[in-house]
C-alpha cells in the first residue's frame, strides 16, 4: 500500500475513535444535545460562521428540544435556567476561569478581560477597579456632560437646518469621547463632525464582526499582526482600520511608559484625563505589567468595551422612547421635577432617585442585551451539578443573558419595553434586579457598569426633556436582534437610529 492510503486509513481511525469517544465515553456523553454538536464544533461553525452569528437561535431551539441543559459543542454545555445562573458566574469563594479558546478570538492578550485564571485577573484588574467605582465616574461625570453639550449643539443645529441626525453615531462618538479621555487623555473629536464621525465604530465592527472567524481560527489575529499594514489594507480594509487603532494605542502606551518611569505615585490622580494610562505605566505597577502590548490590550479592551456596548443601549432605549409616545410624555413629566427648565443640568445620581427613569434604564439595558454570545466559566476543581447531570470540572459552562432577559416567567410580554414592570415588581417586594444580569456577576463582573449606567441616565435624560424628535427611515428592524456577534446585530448591517428633530422644548 502507498504511503498516502496509509496515511488515509490513518486519518480515517484517528476521526472514526475520536467520534466513538466523544459520543459515547466523554465525561459530557451523558448531556443531551444533538448527536453532531457533540461528535463536531462543525455544527456551530456551520451556525456563526457560515449562516453569521445564529447559533443562538438554534440553542434556543435546541432547549426546547432537549430541556434546560444541552451540549453546544463537543467541550462545552449551555444551561437555560435563571435559577442556576448565580452556579456559574457565582462569587470569588467558588473558582471559576475563563475559557482560553473563547477569549483568544479577541486579541487582548495581558488585558484584565483576557485573563483565565482568578490570580492573574486580580493582578490586573485590581489597578483598574478605583477608576470606575461608583465615586470615581461621579467624578468623571463632567466628561459625559461635555460630550453631551456637543450632542446638543449638533442637535439644534440640525432642527434648523432640518438636517436627519445619526443618533447610534452620536451615540458611539460620546461613548468613545469619554473612554478615550478618561483611558489616554485625549480627546478623538468624534463629534466635533456635523454629522458625527460615522467611522467611530469601524475597528470595533471589524472585531466583532470577525469574532467567529477568530473563535475558529485564532491564528488569523497572528497573521493579521504580521503583515504590513500596506498589505492588510489591501486584504481586509476593517482589519486594517483595527490594525492602525492598536498601533496609535501601542504608541501612546510606550510614551506613558517613557513619561512615567520615574514618577512618584499620585494617590489622587483618579479623576485627571488621560488618568488611567498614566496609573497603569506607574512606577507601583509591577514590572512585567508594564510593556506597551500590554497597555495596548488594556487600553484597546477599555476604549471598545467602553463603546460599543453603551452606545447600542442608547441607541435601543431611545428607538423606544421615540416610538412610545405614553412612555415619552411619562418620563419628561417626572424629569420636570428635577429638572424645571430644559437646560438644567442633572447628575446619575439625582436621576437613580426618579422610579420611572430607572424603569425607563433598566427596559432600555434588558432589550438591549449587552453582551450576546456565550460568555462561559470554567470550574477547573469542581464538580457542578444540575439535576441528574454531572458537569466534570474543567468543563466550559455558560447561561446566554438574551435567555435570562427574554424569560416571559420573569419578564411577560418580555418584547414589550414596559418601564413600569420594575414598579409594579418593587411594590410586589419582588427583585426583578437579580435577574437583570447584563454585567454578570462574580469577580468578573463588567468593570465599567458604573459609567454605563451614569452614561445611560444622564443622555437618555437630558435628550427627552430637551428635543422632540421622530425616527427617519428607521424601523424595528434597524434594532432587531437578528445577529450575535458578541453583542447584538440586526438582519443587515448595523444598528442604526436616524431621527429629525422636530422642536426644541422651551419650558
Ligand atoms: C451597557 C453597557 C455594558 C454592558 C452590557 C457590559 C457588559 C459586560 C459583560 C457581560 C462583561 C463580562 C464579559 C466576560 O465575562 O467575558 C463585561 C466586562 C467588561 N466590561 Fe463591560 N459592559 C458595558 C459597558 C462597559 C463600559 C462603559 C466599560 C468601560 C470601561 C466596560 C468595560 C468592561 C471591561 C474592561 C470588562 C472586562 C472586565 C474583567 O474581566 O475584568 N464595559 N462587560
Amino acid at each position: 500500500m502507498s504511503l498516502f492510503t496509509w496515511l488515509s486509513i490513518g486519518v480515517f481511525a484517528y476521526y472514526a475513535i475520536r467520534s466513538i469517544y466523544r459520543l459515547y465515553f466523554h465525561p459530557l456523553a451523558k448531556i443531551p444535545g444533538p448527536k453532531l454538536a457533540a461528535l463536531t464544533s462543525g455544527y456551530e461553525f456551520y451556525f456563526n460562521v457560515i449562516k453569521g452569528g445564529m447559533y443562538i437561535w438554534e440553542i434556543e431551539r435546541l432547549h426546547k428540544i432537549y430541556g434546560p441543559i444541552i451540549r453546544v459543542n463537543p467541550r462545552e454545555v449551555h444551561i437555560n435556567d435563571p435559577e442556576y445562573y448565580d452556579e456559574i458566574y457565582t462569587s470569588r469563594a467558588r473558582r471559576r476561569e475563563k475559557d482560553p479558546i473563547q477569549v483568544a478570538q479577541f486579541g487582548l492578550d495581558g488585558s484584565s478581560f483576557s485573563s483565565i485564571t482568578p490570580e492573574e485577573h486580580r493582578q490586573r484588574r485590581v489597578h483598574l477597579d478605583k477608576f470606575f467605582s461608583k465615586q470615581a465616574i461621579a467624578n468623571i461625570e463632567h466628561l459625559i456632560q461635555d460630550s453631551l453639550d456637543k450632542i446638543i449643539e449638533n442637535l439644534k443645529d440640525a432642527y434648523q437646518t432640518h438636517r436627519v441626525v445619526n443618533l447610534d453615531s452620536g451615540f458611539a462618538g460620546l461613548t468613545a469621547d469619554v473612554i478615550y479621555q478618561y483611558t489616554f487623555g485625549f480627546n478623538p473629536g468624534n463629534l466635533d463632525h456635523e454629522g458625527f464621525n460615522q467611522n467611530v465604530r469601524d475597528g470595533a465592527n471589524a472585531l466583532l464582526q470577525s469574532s467567529h472567524v477568530l473563535y475558529f481560527f485564532p491564528i488569523l489575529n497572528t497573521i493579521m499582526g504580521w503583515l504590513p499594514l500596506g498589505v492588510l489594507r489591501r486584504v481586509n480594509e476593517s482589519a486594517y482600520v483595527l490594525a492602525i487603532q492598536k498601533s496609535d494605542l501601542y504608541s501612546r502606551g510606550a510614551a506613558a511608559l517613557e513619561r512615567n518611569r520615574d514618577r512618584v505615585e499620585d494617590k489622587t490622580a483618579s479623576n485627571r484625563k488621560g488618568a488611567i494610562l498614566d496609573a497603569l505605566s506607574g512606577p507601583n505597577i509591577p514590572e512585567h505589567l508594564r510593556t506597551p502590548e500590554r497597555l495596548m490590550n488594556e487600553g484597546h479592551s477599555l476604549s471598545i468595551a467602553g463603546t460599543e456596548t453603551t452606545a447600542r443601549s442608547l441607541a435601543v432605549g431611545s428607538y423606544y422612547l421615540l416610538t412610545i409616545e405614553h412612555v415619552r410624555t411619562k418620563l419628561r413629566e417626572e424629569l420636570k421635577s428635577l429638572m424645571p427648565t430644559p437646560e438644567t443640568r442633572v447628575t446619575w445620581a439625582e436621576l437613580e432617585k426618579l422610579p420611572y427613569m430607572c424603569g425607563v434604564v433598566n427596559e432600555t439595558l434588558r432589550l438591549s442585551t449587552g453582551i450576546s454570545s456565550r460568555i462561559p466559566r470554567i470550574a477547573p476543581t469542581e464538580t457542578l451539578v444540575y439535576k441528574n447531570y454531572v458537569i466534570p470540572p474543567g468543563t466550559p459552562l455558560s447561561h446566554m443573558h438574551y435567555f435570562i432577559l427574554m424569560d416571559p416567567n420573569i419578564f411577560p410580554n418580555p418584547h414589550v419595553f414596559d418601564p413600569e414592570r420594575w414598579i409594579r415588581a418593587a411594590a410586589k417586594g419582588e427583585r426583578l434586579d437579580r435577574y437583570l444580569v447584563n454585567f454578570t456577576r462574580g469577580p468578573r463582573i463588567c468593570l465599567g457598569r458604573h459609567l454605563a449606567y451614569a452614561e445611560l441616565f444622564v443622555v437618555l435624560a437630558t435628550l427627552i426633556r430637551r428635543f422632540d424628535m421622530e425616527l427617519y427611515e428607521t424601523t424595528k428592524a434597524n434594532i432587531d436582534f437578528v445577529r450575535d456577534f458578541a453583542t447584538p446585530y440586526p438582519e443587515k448591517g448595523n444598528l442604526s437610529v436616524r431621527t429629525v428633530v422636530t422642536g426644541v422644548i422651551r419650558d
